[in-house]
């Protein structure tokens, strides 16, 4: 409702109204008030009541008998005392064509009775009542009057004496509905709940606004959750969909699980190849049951019954306790692994597990690397799998999260044979970005679990995820201390890409 229209219905009542008639009240034209009326009607706030009418004007004469008198009343004010026709007429200063006129309808209105004085015929005056065809010259004065209402035969004399035209004129009143004056109502609601409105009770019989959702709004800055953490969310929330289930493990790692475990050599530059960080306290952490740690100790030195030659040097126990911030989120996989295995249950076969957790690198920082960043790690376990199936596994997960460019890339692994980085298309960097590095974990690494089946294994970078879903270019935009607080605060709380 416009403000009009809002005006013109508070002014309608139950009783219809003519247009002319709320126009006057609602101080608009009569024009507005018709389109308001038509508006009104078609969203069920009034009913109309349309009709045609036949109303009645005063021609130019008639208009002139209004303002001077008709010639017979004019003929007959002059009638003090009874005179001559010629002479009253001439008295009362009326045209030769009224002259006729004038005297047949005094006559005819029983004003005046011809008399004969002297051998002369005189007009009296008998009576000056208002004649009917007066009474309806009156009643429709200068502007107008509904002919179907006035006195007929004299409408019929006014036709005959060209004193009126009738016209066909359309109408239209109109009246409140019950929708109407809720419509009203609920513009007399109120917008806030105040303390006054609490303290004194009044919010009981108060109607409250609804909400406009749809309303702009004051800029706010609420606190969310970073747009990493959104996107490790909806990670979780994809693998726990594709059957996975959740592990965990510590930041601080020994070598033993980071390295020895998954048949890095001691001493090599494999291990400097992760950049990582060595701890100064704690220098050392404990080693796991000691069956194990004598396996790896073989599979290291000669391979022990992996059927592999092993790696022909000397083990040495120290080097497995140093203690590191884990450069990746495997060595969890084998803890897990190990973990189920020593309770004598082994792992639950085939069986789909899952952690995505912070990692740390000592790598020099650019637009796509920095010291700390997220890993999704992931492992398959069951007889007959094979690099398909792992292959099959990535694309699958990368589908949910909306990635379908994928490049698979073999690369070397100490722990996974056959290995593959993986690759994905960043679309306004134009290029393929390493996105996650996967492989089938060697026998080496598995029998000294006493896991004979095939483990499928990745560890996918979340951030680089988040740089092809989002479209960012350099990762220093949004984490760390270089991080653009602008763009993370406008950054949608549930962009529609996660959703
Ligand atoms: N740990 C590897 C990395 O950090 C990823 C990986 C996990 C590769 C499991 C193979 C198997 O790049």
């Amino acid at each position: 409702m416009n403000p009009n229209e809002r005006r013109i219905l508070e002014s309608l009542t139950e009783k219809a109204q003519s247009a002319e008639a709320i126009a006057q009240k609602a101080g608009v034209s009569s024009n507005t008030a018709y389109s308001a009326f038509a508006t009104l009607e078609v969203a069920g706030y009034a009913k109309l009541d349309k009709a045609e009418r036949v109303i009645a004007r005063l021609t130019p004469e008639g208009l002139a008998y209004l303002k001077q008198g008709t010639p017979e009343r004019r003929l007959i004010i002059v009638l003090k005392q009874p005179m001559s026709p010629e002479a009253a007429a001439e008295n009362a200063g009326l045209p030769n064509e009224q002259r006729l006129i004038a005297i047949q309808w005094a006559k005819r209105n029983n004003w005046v009775k011809m008399a004969t004085t002297a051998g002369k015929t005189v007009l009296e005056l008998v009576s000056d009542a208002e004649s009917p065809l007066e009474a309806a010259i009156k009643a429709i004065g200068t502007g107008e009057a509904d002919a179907e209402k006035m006195d007929k035969e004299a409408v019929r004399l006014l036709r005959s004496r060209n004193l009126t035209q009738l016209f066909a004129k359309k109408e239209a009143a109109a009246a409140i509905t019950p929708a109407g004056k809720t419509a009203l109502m609920q513009a007399e609601e109120t917008a806030a709940l105040t303390p006054e409105l609490l303290r004194t009770g009044a919010w009981k019989t108060t109607k409250f606004r609804p909400y406009d959702v749809g309303a702009s709004t004051t800029h706010a800055l609420p606190g969310k959750k970073h747009v990493l953490q959104m996107l490790a969310d909806e990670v979780r929330t994809i693998l726990i969909q594709m059957g996975f289930k959740e592990m965990n493990g510590p930041m601080v790692e020994s070598a033993f699980w980071n390295f020895d475990m998954m048949f890095f050599p001691q001493n090599h530059p494999n291990r400097d190849m992760m950049d990582t960080f060595y701890l100064s306290k704690p220098r050392e952490t404990g080693l796991p049951d000691s069956k194990l740690v004598e396996r790896v100790k073989a599979v290291h030195e000669s391979g022990w019954t992996t059927g592999s030659k092993g790696l022909g040097y000397s083990w040495s126990e120290t080097e497995a306790a140093r203690a590191i911030l884990r450069p990746h989120t495997t060595p969890a996989s084998y803890r897990y692994m190990a973990h189920m295995a020593l309770l004598g249950k082994g792992v639950e076969k085939p069986g789909k597990y899952f952690m995505v957790n912070r990692v740390f690198r000592n790598e020099s920082i650019d637009r796509t690397h920095l010291p700390e960043f997220q890993q999704i790690e992931g492992f398959v376990i069951d007889k007959d799998l094979n690099f398909r199936h792992l292959m099959g596994q990535i694309a699958e997960f990368y589908k949910h999260l909306g990635i379908t460019k994928l490049r698979f890339k073999p690369v070397f692994n100490p722990y996974t044979e056959p290995s593959a980085e993986i690759f994905g298309f960043h679309p306004s960097l134009n290029r393929w970005i390493e996105i996650g590095n996967s492989g089938m974990f060697r026998p080496e690494t598995l029998k000294p679990l006493d896991i004979g089946e095939n483990v499928i294994a990745w560890g996918l970078a979340l951030e680089r995820a988040a740089m092809i879903l989002f479209d960012i270019d350099d990762i220093r935009d949004v984490m760390g201390n270089e991080c653009k607080l602008e763009w993370l605060r406008e950054f949608p709380s549930a962009p529609a890409i996660l959703r």
